[in-house]
């Protein structure tokens, strides 16, 4: 395993206007307006850890919905589909720049190490092609972006500086989709899913879903960003993301047939 510094570059020239294009109005936003004199220097640390981290979850958020594009394509899922999750591709790129942009006007990157060969979500080694996509929408959609949505707004509501309330508000812009085309999928998938298979992926849900835990369990009280700059507090956040748990995961994935055992949730949950 090799873990290396996250770090964002641009190549610029065609490829750079191209996004520009595709993604327009991020240089619209209010740069160069935060105070850092404002802030403690252990607030502006924290700070600069959680949009770190955000920039890592962009980016991971593209690389898993790449793998979720290929996987639909190679499923023969409507190709349509197979567009929308290669478009949400070049959303996440544009966050995860956009996120890039806030940490240096927060005085730059705090230090986080990933081994980046492992990005993309693994999924069950011999999964049929229709299994592996689902796998794929399951765990980014249906877990992961409905999660997201839950903890982006949570840091929109108490954020009051303008430069991270307009990072947040075009972040949370195109959560909706990201978190649809899951069950855009499987309305599509619907009929074509065993019940192996949805006893199947209501294990990979819950494994999916464990992931998040240290949302919500064990988290470090001292190490609180400060709300105007888009953190959250500790507490109340862990028993957001529960409920977002309940009732974005496990309630709307039970309405597309892929049931989580109960106890187990409940155990997780606790
Ligand atoms: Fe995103
Ligand atoms: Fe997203």
């Amino acid at each position: 395993m090799t873990r290396t510094q996250l770090e964002l570059e641009m190549l610029g020239g065609p490829s750079e206007t191209r996004l520009r294009r595709r993604r327009p109005g991020a240089d619209d936003l209010p740069w160069g307006t935060i105070d850092l004199a404002a802030f403690s220097p252990l607030a502006l640390h924290e700070a600069r850890a959680v949009w770190t981290n955000g920039v890592f979850t962009e980016y991971a958020s593209a690389a898993a919905f790449a793998a979720m594009a290929g996987a639909f394509l190679e499923c023969q899922a409507p190709v349509d589909l197979s567009a929308a999750a290669a478009d949400i591709v070049v959303d996440e790129i544009d966050h995860a720049t956009v996120a890039a942009r806030l940490v240096m006007e927060l005085g730059g990157a705090a230090e986080f190490r990933a081994d980046f060969a492992l990005v993309s979500p693994a999924t069950t080694p011999g999964a049929s092609p229709l299994v592996r996509a689902a796998e794929l929408a399951l765990k980014t959609s249906c877990v992961g972006e409905a999660l997201s949505i839950s903890a982006l707004s949570r840091s929109l509501a108490s954020a009051d500086h303008p430069l991270v309330r307009a990072v947040l508000d075009r972040l949370l812009r195109d959560e909706g989709a990201h978190s649809r085309i899951g069950s855009w999928f499987f309305a599509w998938a619907d009929d074509r899913l065993t019940p192996d298979d949805r006893r199947h992926l209501a294990d990979v849900a819950l494994a999916a879903i464990a992931v998040y835990q240290p949302l919500w369990r064990d988290r470090c009280e001292a190490c609180e960003a400060p709300a105007a700059l888009g953190g959250t507090p500790v507490q109340s956040h862990a028993a957001l993301i529960v409920d977002a748990v309940r009732t974005r995961v496990a309630a709307p994935l039970e309405r597309l047939g892929i049931v989580i055992d109960r106890a187990r949730l409940d155990a997780l949950l606790a």
